[in-house]
């Protein structure tokens, strides 16, 4: 049994870490698709093409279950696949669901009709293709109705914490929150809707005051993952060990990751 976590770089540790605490006996097999990162900046095609390459790759470990843990992928590229491309025998799951289950207060499977829900005003952070894409405000318009939503593209937010330049991703989640303000002044909610932004979530807190609650998506995929797990025990794959595998350079994206997650990370080559 192995559960499949994609990410285009570093950013879906943070999700690692919170499912491997919440599921501790499943083998998790990671794999970062360093060479090709950021994916933020590219067009749906690409992200589209190297998300289903990515997933085959984790179909081969064993992974019959694969999540997407990265927000960029989610939005630009999971509705196609699900559409079209994934076989009756594989799931692929994005991380945008729970999250947006948290903000309207619904359990998991509620298919009832979009209803109000208490949250009016909600800033969403995420990356220049997460923006574009609107995968947030389609998914979000089939549970709720009455939000306003606006989105900041945080150009740099990535690089800067990829390259651990934190004083210059401290400096750009204050400018992308000015930026955010000027065009919604009083935001009820935060998505920090990019696996790399947990890292950087007390900047936003402070830099967004403490009227506003952020949500985090680690935790909240870790949930959820565990609750599909309970409900498909059969979507456990055959795979048996855990292990982290990149299309970078192993050297130094286990370095990287090692500083990242502040624990010894040893990435092979997938
Ligand atoms: N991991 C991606 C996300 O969550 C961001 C990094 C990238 O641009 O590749 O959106």
């Amino acid at each position: 049994m192995a559960v499949g976590i994609f990410d285009s770089g570093l950013g879906g540790l943070t999700v690692l870490d919170a499912v491997t605490k919440r599921l501790p006996d499943v083998p998790f097999v990671y794999l970062g698709d360093n060479a090709h990162a950021p994916y933020g900046v590219r067009d749906a095609d690409d992200v589209y093409g190297l998300t289903c390459k990515a997933v085959e790759r984790l179909w081969a470990e064993g992974c019959d279950l694969v999540i997407l843990a990265c927000n960029t992928a989610s939005a630009a590229a999971l509705r196609r696949m699900q559409e079209s491309w994934i076989p009756a025998d594989k799931r692929v799951l994005g991380v945008f669901v729970p999250l947006i289950e948290a903000l309207t207060e619904r359990q998991w499977g509620d298919n009832s009709p979009p209803r109000e829900v208490a949250v009016k005003n909600v800033a969403l952070f995420a990356t220049p293709a997460t923006v574009a894409s609107r995968a947030f405000q389609r998914e979000l318009a089939f549970r709720a109705i009455g939000v306003d939503v606006e989105a900041q593209a945080c150009g740099g937010l990535v690089d800067a914490i990829e390259e651990g330049d934190m004083i210059l991703a401290e400096a750009l989640v204050q400018s992308h929150v000015d930026a955010l303000k000027r065009k919604m002044p009083h935001p009820q909610a935060a998505i920090l809707g990019c696996t790399h932004y947990p890292l950087m979530e007390k900047e936003f807190q402070a830099a967004l005051g403490p009227d506003v609650t952020v949500y985090s998506q680690a935790n909240l995929v870790a949930e959820s993952l565990a609750d599909y797990l309970e409900r498909h025990p059969n979507m456990l794959g055959d795979g048996t060990e855990a292990k982290f595998l990149t299309t970078g350079d192993p050297k130094t994206v286990s370095s990287r990751a090692t500083q990242f997650l502040r624990r010894r990370i040893e990435f092979e080559a997938a």
